[in-house]
């Protein structure tokens, strides 16, 4: 709940996991990866402005801490659940940007759900927020994935007069940054992200929590993400 600091939206959570738990048993390949949600986004802020702006490493674990303490509990749901959920914390996997993700890669190949989050890395004597957003890009290509599926609050992305638009094949205009905490950059960031991964992956979609069920089953749902067709020459 990303009004409320520090706190889980555990009815949102819940639904999620349920819809990830039927898609995994009936056999699919599965890798989670969650923003800062109000443990992340709050820390860093707080950080941010005690710094006035700029993260120096020795910010890095209050960051880290914080989101320690999400990523458990998403794992914890994911396994009460009945998916095999394995939790790989950025600052320990990632050694620079982009994350090579090896050791996700390595658990999917063994049948496991590997689990990431956004997060605070220290690089050169400065943190480095790592977004939910690319993490998830990168691992979706990194894994050949077939689908990436970006879930968020609102419904898609949004075009003029405030409808989704049920595809996307560039930088929309109307697409800016986030209206509650956040961070990476809201849904332009996030579109970036998709757009780099839907270089390769096959269906990349930006849909709500109430879009995921749908999204995992294959429906067309939310927005389609799709990488701008050549101009003819
Ligand atoms: N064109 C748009 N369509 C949808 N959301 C938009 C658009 N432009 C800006 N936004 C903002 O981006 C937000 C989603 O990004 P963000 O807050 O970063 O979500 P998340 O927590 O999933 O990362 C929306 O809630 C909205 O405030
Ligand atoms: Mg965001």
């Amino acid at each position: 709940m990303k009004e409320e600091p520090y706190t889980i939206n555990m009815d949102a959570l819940e639904r999620a996991v349920a819809e990830l738990a039927v898609f995994h048993s009936s056999g699919g390949k599965l890798a989670v990866v969650h923003g800062g949600g109000s443990f992340g986004h709050t820390a860093a802020k707080k950080a941010m402005e005690r710094r006035g702006g700029k993260l120096l490493a020795l910010d890095a674990p209050e960051i880290q801490e914080a989101m320690l303490k999400l990523g458990i509990m998403v794992v914890a749901t994911l396994r009460r659940h009945g998916i095999p959920a394995t939790m790989h914390p950025p600052h320990t996997m990632c050694m620079s940007l982009p994350c090579g993700m090896e050791p996700m890669l390595r658990d999917l190949n063994q049948g496991l759900a590997p689990v990431t989050y956004g997060d605070a890395l220290p690089i050169h004597g400065k943190t480095v927020i790592v977004s939910g957003d690319d993490l998830a890009s990168w691992l979706a290509t990194r894994a050949s994935a077939d689908c990436l599926i970006y879930v968020t609050r609102v419904p898609g992305v949004l075009g003029p007069g405030g409808k989704v638009l049920s595809m996307v094949e560039g930088l929309a205009d109307p697409v800016g940054g986030s209206e509650g905490i956040d961070v990476t950059g809201g849904m332009r960031k996030k579109l970036e992200a998709a757009l780099h991964a839907a270089g390769s992956v096959d269906t990349v979609r930006i849909v709500g929590l109430e879009g995921l069920g749908p999204a995992l089953r294959g429906e067309p749902v939310g927005t389609l993400v799709r990488r701008p067709a050549p101009r003819p020459s």
